[in-house]
């Protein structure tokens, strides 16, 4: 009997780390969501002038990113749209640079000290 419980314990346990597990992927909020009255709304190249008044320049941004290759903040396209890669209905930036490269994005290896 004991061991009944127990493993109905384990069980109940398993569940509420699942049940868990999906609550947190359903929590990862869209980018829309985030900035809410803050998104600038629709489309349109003009709209990055908006993100960079509250996020910095490209240059900026590419240093937050220097870590990653390529840097999806620094290339011979130069200042693209934002949304082109930041979708307002997505948590995750898509990179664009993929409908003509096949870039999978990492972290550079670290320098040798
Ligand atoms: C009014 C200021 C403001 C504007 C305009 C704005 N943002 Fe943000 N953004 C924020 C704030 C504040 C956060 C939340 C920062 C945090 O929680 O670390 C954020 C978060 C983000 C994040 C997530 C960063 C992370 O660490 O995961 C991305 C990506 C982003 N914004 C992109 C954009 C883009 C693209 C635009 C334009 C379409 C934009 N933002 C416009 C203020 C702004
Ligand atoms: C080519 C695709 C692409 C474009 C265009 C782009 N981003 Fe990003 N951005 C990314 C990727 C990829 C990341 C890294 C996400 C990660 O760390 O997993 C990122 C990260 C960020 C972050 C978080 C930086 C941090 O501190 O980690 C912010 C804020 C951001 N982008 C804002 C912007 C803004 C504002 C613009 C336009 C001026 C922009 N991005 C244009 C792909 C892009
Ligand atoms: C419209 C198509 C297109 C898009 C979108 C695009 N590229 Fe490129 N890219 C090219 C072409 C064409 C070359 C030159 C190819 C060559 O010389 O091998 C190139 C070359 C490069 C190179 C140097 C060659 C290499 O493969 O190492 C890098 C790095 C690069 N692109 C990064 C990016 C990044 C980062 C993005 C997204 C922000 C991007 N590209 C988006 C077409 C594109």
């Amino acid at each position: 009997m004991k061991k009944f419980i127990l493993t109905a314990a384990a069980i109940a346990f398993g569940l509420s780390m699942s049940v868990a597990g999906s609550a947190a992927a359903a929590d990862a909020k869209t980018l829309a969501e985030i900035h809410g009255k803050n998104w600038p709304e629709a489309t349109g190249w003009a709209k990055k002038d908006t993100c960079m008044g509250c996020h910095g320049s490209y240059a900026d941004l590419a240093k937050a990113t220097a870590k990653l290759e390529p840097n999806p903040h620094f290339s011979h396209l130069g200042d693209v749209n934002c949304q082109e890669c930041h979708k307002g209905d997505k948590a995750e930036p898509e990179l664009m640079c993929n409908s003509c490269h096949n870039f999978t994005l990492r972290e550079k290896t670290p320098a040798k000290k």
